[in-house]
């Protein structure tokens, strides 16, 4: 039985189609940090294999709450490694070195990109399918995403300037002043 929610059915399989995309990336990268998780090697070794470990169980939860969401709506969630493949928009690449900067670096371009279809996808969601609950969960998904995202940022060496120190801010409007 379809759901009656106020959302044409147009509308929900237009929606279940751009989660189903989402769950394809997020099935895609949850095998990518295991792959992370199993194989990295360096002195920092086991910092990030337990590094690795936290975030698998981040997007674990991910995957879940997306397949349930495309089954609220009212359609069937792909659960197939077949059409995982063929809906992400994430690629696989070889290396020839297993050094956690290599497996940092690779995470992080997979989240931004995630981070990056969502926010599109907020928009379009709300305006052009009228449909807010998704709209607002891919809102707290995209927040989870730039969090990760951040995680992984910090572990590459900075060699800029670090900018925003509230200190920093205070001597040059005193200076200019
Ligand atoms: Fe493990």
């Amino acid at each position: 039985m379809k759901p009656d929610i106020g959302i044409t059915e147009n509308n929900t399989q237009a929606v279940a189609f751009e989660l189903s995309k989402l769950l394809a990336d997020e099935y895609v990268l949850v095998t990518k940090i295991k792959n992370a998780h199993w194989n990295v090697e360096g002195a920092d070794f086991y910092d990030k294999h337990k590094f690795f470990e936290t975030q698998f169980g981040q997007l674990d939860a991910f995957i879940d709450s997306i397949a349930e969401r495309i089954r609220t709506l009212g359609h069937y969630a792909p659960g197939t490694m077949q059409a995982f493949l063929s809906l992400t928009q994430l690629t696989e690449k070889g290396f020839d070195k297993n050094d956690s900067n290599r497996f940092v670096k690779e995470l992080l371009e997979d989240h931004e990109s995630i981070i990056f279809r969502l926010r599109e996808n907020i928009y379009r969601v709300a305006s052009e399918f009228h449909d807010i609950g998704t709209s607002d969960f891919m809102t707290g998904l995209m927040e989870s995403h730039e969090k990760m995202a951040w995680f992984l940022r910090s572990h590459l060496v900075n060699t800029k300037k670090p900018m925003g120190l509230l200190t920093d801010v205070k001597m040059e409007k005193s200076v200019s002043l």
